[in-house]
């Protein structure tokens, strides 16, 4: 009888990642090029794909927002569990990771679907017209210790029954560590956005443990 959790080792995790990603040769291939560009190699894991593509398509999400696009792997597994009139928006401080997305998404031909916003994702939050149409879901896999502030300005913003989905919250293994010593101040983040997540009123959440984590609400009022 299971009455605790299976931990998965590296032979479960490859079988999840055999039958369970969603993966291509093209995110293949941006990754390749995205290293080549000496773009960091921290895209969410391919096991986390049909995941997120399962909790949007399961939502019938439409407009979503990604804060922290990095090479736009995830945004390509974003924009294609939306229909062909879907929008995401990605927010993207680094000029030249916003340009290899805009390449990327256009290689992929969801352009009309995709598109990035250069800068700070603080500010561009701040600026955003009121009147906008409700966001679906937010995925959130930037600097983690706005995962907070990013949160608190969505979240008005998001419908009821929509998604906010926050990347890393395993914190690299060290979330449950209140003394760690690995990047004390990104993991403590990362706790407390879980935390935030888990006792919000107006939200019914849960962690789910691939890849790096996935903290996954829903706008439950
Ligand atoms: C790292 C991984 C991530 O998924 C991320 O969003 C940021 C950093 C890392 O491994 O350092
Ligand atoms: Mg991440």
């Amino acid at each position: 009888m299971a009455t605790h959790s299976t931990f998965l080792n590296p032979q479960l995790n490859r079988y999840l990642v055999d039958h369970f990603s969603t993966e291509d040769d093209l995110q293949r291939d941006v990754l390749t090029r995205a290293g080549n560009a000496d773009i960091p190699a921290i895209s969410i894991a391919p096991e986390q794909t049909a995941c997120l593509q399962l909790l949007l398509r399961a939502i019938g999400a439409v407009n979503v927002l990604e804060i922290g696009s990095l090479a736009g792997y995830s945004a390509l597994t974003i924009a294609r569990s939306l229909p062909a009139f879907g929008r995401l928006t990605c927010l993207e401080i680094n000029p030249r990771y916003a340009d290899f997305v805009r390449k990327v998404a256009a290689e992929a031909g969801l352009d009309s679907i995709i598109s990035v916003v250069t800068g700070s994702a603080l500010q561009a939050l701040a600026n955003l017209p009121d009147g906008e149409a409700p966001l679906d879901a937010v995925f959130i896999d930037a600097d983690k210790q706005n995962y907070r502030k990013y949160f608190e300005l969505v979240y008005p913003r998001i419908r009821k029954g929509g998604l906010i989905v926050g990347d890393n919250a395993l914190a690299w293994g060290n979330v449950a560590d209140r003394n760690t010593q690995y990047e004390p101040e990104n993991v403590n983040a990362l706790h407390d956005f879980n935390v935030l997540l888990a006792t919000h009123p107006g939200i019914l959440a849960t962690l789910i443990p691939l890849g790096d984590g996935m903290v996954v609400g829903l706008k439950t009022e």
